[in-house]
């Protein structure tokens, strides 16, 4: 057989707070990153304590030029060198989508270069084949401020939602819990770091969901019960002390921990009961630079046979190069968009699984 050509594909990303571009050269299950730009909003959405749509979306249309061009210029390439533009075209923030694919249709339209739309859910979902070169199937747990999901990845356009949360994701979870304990943003290397010095016994707090047998999760109520513990505290103390606040996070981090663990056990084995040859859990997204969650879930994976891939951290959260190699998988499958494409704020990536409630600081998309 022969090897196929090497594709080089150029990824815009634009659907929540980062503007991003990179440059992804090689073949579907090989290829490398030559670039990856990200400009985050951080400063622009501090003052509001979270993600404001409209400032995203006119921060994505200034910035997003210049990361094509940064991604280009540190590729050392030129437009003439790329064979696609692959932007992801949902599910997302609509302004920011709008802006990247605004910008990708331009670049298609001056040069002629085909133009692809991908789900930022398959840009995570395949970001283990990129970095890792797992093969299908494999378990991927998406864990951000803005998803939360177990996904059983069985081809590169074949997923089965295996369960989500039914309202907050983990980080939007860790980042409220730091706001009601006066740390900074964002919330989970605050949450973390304060953790250390906590006893994570010190306060009972509820573990939800793990009574049903299912892989769905729920994390408001964990913030509901920080926010009474801490009122008692200050009712009882007149004050926070430091001490009591790293037991506050330790606490809340074992919580989180152990539902991420509970819940990961039921994912392998529902998604084993559908494809036994699922040999790998992956994870994504910026929980997964959690250190205790981490470890968590690589006992898990040493206790079930099961190897444990967690991607550089660049290429967890979000980031364009995923986008890129999704849209190398999708032009290599022989797909492509054209002009009229469009961006769709809801797009589940298992289209048969029942919608969920949960929504994330992107808003309702899964
Ligand atoms: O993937 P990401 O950069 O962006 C999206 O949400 O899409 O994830 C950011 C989230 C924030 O909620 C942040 O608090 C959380 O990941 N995070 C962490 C840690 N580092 C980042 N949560 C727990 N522990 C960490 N060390
Ligand atoms: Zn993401």
């Amino acid at each position: 057989m022969n090897k196929p050509t090497p594709l080089t594909i150029l990824g815009i990303e634009s659907s929540c707070d980062d503007t991003a571009a990179a440059v992804v050269r090689g073949v579907a299950g090989e290829a490398k990153v030559l670039s990856a730009i990200v400009f985050d909003q951080t400063e622009d959405h501090k003052a509001f304590g979270g993600v404001v749509p409209e400032i995203a979306a006119r921060a994505h249309a200034e910035k997003i030029d210049y990361a094509v061009e940064d991604a280009l210029n540190a590729a050392d390439l030129k437009l003439s060198d790329i064979d696609a533009i692959a932007v992801t075209s949902g599910p997302g923030l609509i302004g920011g989508v709008l802006s990247g694919v605004m910008c990708a249709k331009g670049i298609s339209a001056a040069t002629g270069l085909p133009l692809l739309g991908v789900n930022h859910l398959a840009g995570h979902a395949l970001t283990p084949q990129l970095t890792d070169k797992v093969t299908f199937p494999y378990v991927m747990l998406l864990v951000s401020g803005g998803h939360c999901q177990f996904l059983l990845v069985k081809d590169h356009d074949d997923y089965t939602r295996l369960g989500g949360t039914i309202d907050d994701a983990p980080g939007e979870a860790f980042d409220k819990t730091a706001r009601i304990l006066g740390l900074s943003q964002p919330g989970g290397p605050a949450v973390e770091q304060a953790a250390k010095d906590g006893n994570a016994k010190a306060f009972a707090l509820p573990r939800p969901l793990l009574n049903r047998d299912d892989c769905n999760m729920s994390f408001s109520g964990l913030k509901t019960a920080i926010l009474r513990a801490r009122n008692e505290v200050i009712a009882e103390h007149g004050g926070l002390p430091i001490s009591v606040r790293s037991d506050l996070c330790a606490s809340f981090q074992a919580a989180i921990k152990d539902v991420l663990v509970s819940k990961s056990r039921r994912a392998l084995a529902a998604a084993r009961a559908i494809a036994p040859n699922v040999t790998t859990l992956a994870v994504a997204g910026g929980v997964a630079a959690n250190s205790a969650i981490r470890n968590g879930l690589e006992t898990l994976c040493a206790e079930t046979e099961t190897t444990f891939v967690a991607p550089p951290l660049s290429l967890c959260t979000d980031n364009a190069a995923m986008i890129a190699y999704a849209g190398l998988v999708r032009f290599t499958n022989g797909k492509a968009d054209d002009l009229t494409l469009s961006a769709r704020p809801r797009w589940p990536l298992d289209e048969t699984s029942p919608s969920m409630l949960g929504s994330g600081k992107k808003g309702a998309k899964a």
